[in-house]
């Protein structure tokens, strides 16, 4: 890649940004297409956030990802929001249009991506969602725009998933998450989960599950290991995927915000090889 009085910065803001798969991805797409940009990981500390933002327009940073813990408290130091951000509360992506910044989220749409080009449609389907944070509002949201039937949140917190029935509408049902007890579900077709903790403790599944008739079980964590959460879906011979592809296909719709330019999807695949 050769760097020059023409090079555009891209990049992504969050603490940690040790581990982000995002860099590789994005170079890959941007020397594939000889574009003249550069994606740089910049780690951003809670107390600097709001000076980063001023940033983007002062150093003129074409764009930015946005990953933990900022994906909510960045909102305020915007312009604008477009409906995907505003819809789950949470921003993944900024573009800066000559000093205006845009915010989006790119993770609903790449979420459902990933899952079209598994075949799976959710259209008229039955999901359940672990968890009630940042994650579940963006799965959920794209899940309602895309037609699925009915929605069981599951959530510790139930204050948490009430505030997400709510904010997803009609059909959309939540309960308490009881650690190491049985659910029995009929007729759901995709569990997913968001929850920030392992799904296996102490030799126990946090939950198990019975009367599904081969749902595909997603988790929205990836890494070298398949987890917790997957190794119960090969115990039960479920479909299984992790969110491998969803960083895929959130990283190809914000590569494109960036640089109005379709995605390279095999190079930024080819990228993400852990
Ligand atoms: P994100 O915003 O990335 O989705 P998060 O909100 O930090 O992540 O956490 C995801 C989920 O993990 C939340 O639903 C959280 O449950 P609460 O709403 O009750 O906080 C869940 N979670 C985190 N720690 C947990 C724990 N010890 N037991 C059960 N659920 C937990």
């Amino acid at each position: 890649m050769e760097i020059d009085g023409k090079t555009q910065i891209i990049g992504l803001f969050g603490d940690p940004v040790l581990y982000s798969l995002s860099p590789a991805m994005h170079n890959a797409a941007c020397s594939y297409l000889r574009l003249p940009y550069v994606y740089l990981p910049f780690r951003v500390e809670k107390k600097d956030l709001a000076n980063a933002v001023t940033a983007i327009r002062a150093l003129k940073i074409k764009g930015v990802n946005i990953t933990v813990p900022h994906k909510e408290s960045v909102i305020p130091f915007l312009d604008q929001l477009d409906e995907s951000a505003r819809r789950c509360g949470a921003v993944n992506t900024i573009v800066n249009n000559d000093g205006v910044l845009t915010g989006y989220n790119t993770d609903g749409a790449g979420f459902i991506d990933s899952l079209q080009e598994a075949d799976f449609n959710p259209a008229g389907k039955k999901a359940v969602i672990l968890g009630a944070g940042g994650a579940a509002r963006a799965v959920g949201s794209a899940l309602t725009d895309h037609g699925i039937r009915e929605i069981l949140i599951i959530n510790r917190t139930v204050t948490k998933a009430e505030r997400l029935v709510q904010l997803l509408g009609n059909h959309v049902y939540c309960q308490q998450l009881i650690p190491y007890s049985t659910l029995e579900l009929t007729d759901v077709d995709l569990i997913i989960n968001t929850l920030s903790i392992p799904f296996k403790e102490q030799g126990k599944w946090l939950l198990n599950f019975t009367s599904f008739q081969r749902a595909l079980f997603y988790d929205l964590r990836y890494g070298q290991m398949p987890s917790d959460f997957l190794t119960f879906a090969q115990t039960i011979n479920a479909p299984a995927m992790d969110g491998l592809g969803m960083l895929l296909h959130q990283g190809a719709r914000a590569f494109t915000l960036f640089t109005g330019k379709e995605a390279p999807l095999a190079a930024m695949r080819s990228a993400l090889v852990l």
